[in-house]
């Protein structure tokens, strides 16, 4: 209850998400451990040397074709991109009309030992939202933490509930 209001004008509300926990990627079905070990491959292509913290995402499209992203940095900081926002820019741009069945994320650093799956930013949610509207069907998203658990979210949405939709900046086609 959130004090200091008055209750007669408001309600509060909850929002709950639910996900899958795999405890190993050997645990997955076949196609989402492939998956993540694409986007394990995808490692090696991140562009990560202020950060030194290296992303690689892999993306299923439904004709079974697997695109890769990676962390790209720049030295001009904002200028780089996040590994899942170069793996679906790249997929709209060469695979359009395929949809994506699901992205597979992963990292590593060569400074720290990462003990926890990777956690898509905001920017790159809202964006694979996105992907979901157009396509109208759900992503499932794959977070795999490597040698350890995997997360899994059938659909993107479900990890950004206040996504920004607006019906109405949509062009007619
Ligand atoms: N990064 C990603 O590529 N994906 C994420 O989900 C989180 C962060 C990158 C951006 C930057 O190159 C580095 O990780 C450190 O923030």
């Amino acid at each position: 209850m959130i004090t200091g209001w008055s209750d007669a004008l408001m309600e509060e509300k909850t929002i709950s998400i639910s996900f899958l926990e795999f405890e190993t990627v050997d645990e997955l079905p076949e196609v989402d451990r492939e998956l993540c070990i694409e986007a394990r491959n995808a490692l090696s292509s991140s562009h990560s040397p202020y950060s030194e913290f290296r992303v690689g995402a892999a993306v299923r499209l439904k004709s079974g074709k697997i695109i890769h992203g990676s962390n790209q940095e720049n030295v001009a900081f904002p200028s780089g991109l996040c590994a899942e926002r170069v793996a679906l820019f790249a997929t709209g741009a060469q695979h359009a009309g395929d949809p994506i069945e699901s992205i597979a994320i992963t990292a590593t650093s060569e400074k720290f030992n990462v003990v926890d799956p990777v956690t898509p930013c905001g920017a790159c949610l809202q964006v694979l939202g996105d992907f979901e509207q157009r396509q109208q069907s759900p992503i499932r998203v794959l977070l795999y933490c490597l040698g350890k658990n995997v997360l899994v979210s059938e659909g993107a949405a479900n990890f950004l509930p206040f996504q920004f939709i607006e019906q109405r900046l949509k062009k007619e086609i």
